[in-house]
């Protein structure tokens, strides 16, 4: 059956704990949020792409045999088709519509739920139910409209995340392997909050790419295939800074591993130590912090936060925070839970 319009979702994410280690081969924590973007595809009967941002009333319209790159938003919406096109997937003629409730550079991965969002809706309204791509596939071709069309050439972190999100869990990403595991999320009462440091950013322009070169400079000198297969012993043979980024993904690995296993005990309070300790070495080793992100960081602790870390890439974007059942929230800040990953959502019948 053909489908004439379709909606599909995709979540944010947080990352509870597992950062700058996707493109090293380590380990993440991250969860899905409730927040992401939803996209509404019909059918249009012509090979064009009419897109429409509700949120920024903006418009981008493209014929399907023949566009160029663009800027913002519409890099995803171009990069998407482009890359499905790329794939072998047959992408129709749509008019899209595009809204969200996740902060744009906000360090929640608004950029990986519109990709996400869109690449399932525009993979439905194909029709392509009975061969749609693995999910693993659609987040490797999401990650190349990162690289290629937006500039930031990122891992697989958030795309996992927004497309293998589970409610009441976080998300055991092993890199190396792919393999993800579900660990529950129960905090026994404690609760986690975001806060925006009201820097925004925006991965192309900000260190990360340097960050991922570095990282990649300091395993080929190691002459190891990724930084977490690096032994501990040779990494005082790196000059600097890339022994400080290394110690940092070796580090921050068996930070994710005691994370996982603080959940599965029951200790929130190990956890909070885990996030501050991540703090300081994304601070200190991997130098990803900003002013405004160590002012935010102060405040939730100021305000009786047991732990507290940026996440996501860095360079301003959104702060965790892990408070005791006995600490009133401070004003501000977003409570967040696991919640589903990304999926069709029914079509209203007034659509
Ligand atoms: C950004 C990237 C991810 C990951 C994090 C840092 O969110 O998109 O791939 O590298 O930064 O952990």
């Amino acid at each position: 059956v053909a489908r004439d319009r379709v909606v599909a979702f995709a979540p944010g994410r947080v990352n509870l704990i597992g950062e700058h280690t996707d493109y090293n081969g380590g380990l993440a924590l991250p969860f899905a949020i409730a927040a992401g973007v939803s996209v509404r595809a019909e059918r249009l009967g012509e090979p064009r792409i009419e897109a429409y941002a509700r949120d920024l009333d903006e418009r981008d319209e493209f014929a399907l045999t023949d566009f160029a790159p663009a800027d913002g938003w519409r890099a995803f919406v171009r990069g998407i088709v482009h890359e499905l096109q790329a794939a072998g997937v047959p992408v129709v003629g749509a008019r899209l519509l595009i809204s969200g409730d996740v902060p744009r550079g906000g360090g929640l991965s608004s950029s990986a739920a519109l990709e996400v969002a869109l690449c399932l809706a525009l993979l439905a309204l194909g029709d392509r139910e009975d061969e749609m791509p693995p999910r693993i596939e659609i987040a490797r071709l999401c990650a190349r409209v990162e690289s290629r069309w937006a500039g930031a050439q990122t891992g697989l972190l958030d795309q996992l995340a927004s497309l293998y999100g589970q409610e009441h869990a976080a998300l055991l990403i092993d890199f190396s392997t792919l393999r993800i595991e579900a660990v529950a999320l129960s905090l026994g009462g404690w609760r986690l909050v975001v806060v925006d440091s009201g820097e925004r950013h925006s991965l192309a322009s900000s260190g990360y790419n340097k960050r991922r070169a570095e990282c990649r400079l300091a395993s080929e000198l190691l002459g190891v295939p990724s930084l977490s297969e690096a032994a501990p012993d040779d990494l005082s043979r790196l000059p600097e800074p890339l022994r400080r980024r290394a110690e940092h993904v070796l580090l921050e690995n068996q930070r994710v591993l005691a994370g996982a296993q603080a959940l599965c005990d029951g200790e929130p309070r190990a956890l909070a130590s885990l996030l501050n300790a991540s703090h300081a070495s994304l601070r200190d080793l991997f130098e990803v912090s900003s002013e405004a992100v160590e002012r935010t960081v102060g405040d939730l602790l100021q305000a009786g936060a047991a732990g507290a870390r940026l996440i996501g890439g860095g360079f301003g974007g959104s702060v965790l925070g892990l408070f005791a059942p006995s600490v009133a929230l401070p004003v501000g800040t977003l409570e967040v839970r696991p919640a589903a990953g990304a999926r069709l959502l029914a079509v209203p019948a007034t659509a």
